[in-house]
């Protein structure tokens, strides 16, 4: 390898160093959870997208185990080659169902189910409408196909309804507008009743990410749409989130879109099938999901508790009711030194700063679960404000 070129890389990597955005990854020993070992400490975990704690319940765990035993370990093939057991099409259909669609299509994750879904549905005749705070793997499944791109700023619905007028003005043989249901850096919910209705006024297709909101947002989790009683006609969504957290996306939609993803959608057709582990674990946390509202009251109960502590204490958050409750700091260093001395009181959080959010929009993203106790929660509540007062973020 030519030196100059392993020099450009590591010029921008002391860059990324040197402007304080170097992101680093401690090793977690043991499961996911409430609670987590990291480096040889147990420390208190508020920030995982965790949101029904089943990350390491022991009913994924063993359907998981069992699979593995009368599956096998790995498919080592695509889906139309001989990549497809009778796990991945009674998951299929059980998504479906639980989403009120006619049918569903599994990804290796979701990011490959957003990467894929737009190039094979839409083509230069075409436009996509897209909400400027979309998840990154839209915005690259947008990139890959040949429609005509619009985005509006994030949930402004004149904006909307002005791109959707000038994708029509331009002669679009079909319009699909697509957001996030749930904007992950925020917490917001996408305004879908408003959106649905402009999707409806210019005879738009709505494709709704519904990653942070399936599994326990709106009546029997069903997500963002459900929540606001509106349909969204396309919805892509993730199992490494509420569905037990390991991995695996799906697209689900009517039987037309889904066919037609199955015999075009590149990631689909071009990498490996969903290991049984995975597939089971997903139909088995479906069944506690549809099993009863516990989890969800749960969750929503600890959302409830954290935000009036973190206002109690004088903490400044950004308003809303999604367990993303994020505390902000404005400034990118305080996000990190605040995160620093959660570590120091055994707090497990994350400081998000530009890039990932806009400069002074610095913040540490707390994420609730249904996994974590009342005492938790109040154990956290203090470290916040100690570690919120030594540096500075509260007086
Ligand atoms: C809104 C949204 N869409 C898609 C993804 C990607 O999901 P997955 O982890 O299944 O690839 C994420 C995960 O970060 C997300 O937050």
């Amino acid at each position: 390898m030519p030196d100059a070129f392993l020099a450009h890389l590591t010029d921008t990597l002391a860059g990324i160093e040197a402007d304080g955005l170097m992101k680093r990854e401690r090793a977690i020993a043991g499961p996911q959870g409430a609670h987590i070992d990291v480096g040889g400490r147990q420390v208190l975990n508020l920030c995982a997208n965790n949101y029904l704690g089943l990350a390491d319940d022991p009913r994924l765990v063993d359907a998981a185990c069992r699979a593995m035993q009368d599956h096998g370990f790995g498919m080592a093939s695509v889906r139309f080659i001989c990549g497809t057991q009778d796990l991945h099409r009674a998951l299929e259909e059980r998504l479906a169902q639980f989403l009120g669609m006619d049918d569903s299509i599994l990804f290796a994750a979701c990011f490959d189910a957003n990467g894929g879904l737009f190039e094979p549905l839409l083509g230069p005749e075409d436009a996509i409408v897209s909400d400027a705070l979309n998840h990154a793997s839209i915005i690259d499944g947008i990139r890959l196909c040949k429609a005509r791109r619009f985005r509006y700023a994030n949930s402004d619905m004149d904006d909307l309804e002005a791109r959707l007028r000038e994708a029509r003005d331009g002669g679009a043989r079909h319009v699909m507008i697509a957001t996030d249901g749930v904007f992950s850096m925020d917490g917001y919910l996408a305004r879908l009743p408003e959106i649905r209705a402009l999707a409806d006024r210019y005879d738009a297709i709505l494709m709704v990410d519904d990653c942070h909101a399936t599994g326990f947002m709106g009546p029997k989790g069903a997500g963002a749409p459900a929540h606001f009683g509106v349909r969204a006609d396309i919805l892509t969504g993730t199992l490494g989130k509420a569905l037990g957290g390991a991995l695996g996306g799906y697209i689900a939609g009517p039987q037309p879109v889904v066919d037609l993803l199955r015999q075009r959608a590149r990631p689909y057709l071009f990498s490996n099938a969903l290991p049984p582990a995975i597939t089971a674990a997903g139909l088995a946390a479906l069944d506690i999901v549809e099993a009863g509202d516990d989890l969800r009251t749960r969750l929503f109960d600890n959302t409830a508790h954290w935000r009036q502590g973190l206002e109690a204490a004088g903490f400044d958050l950004l308003p809303g009711e999604h367990p993303i409750v994020p505390v902000m700091t404005h400034d990118a260093r305080l996000a990190q030194e605040m995160a620093a001395a959660l570590d120091a009181e055994g707090v497990y959080v994350a400081g998000f700063f530009f890039p990932v959010v806009p400069k002074g929009q610095a913040r540490i993203r707390t994420q609730m679960n249904a996994a974590l106790t009342r005492e938790d929660l109040d154990r956290g509540l203090e470290a916040f404000a100690s570690a919120g007062r030594k540096v500075g973020v509260l007086s």
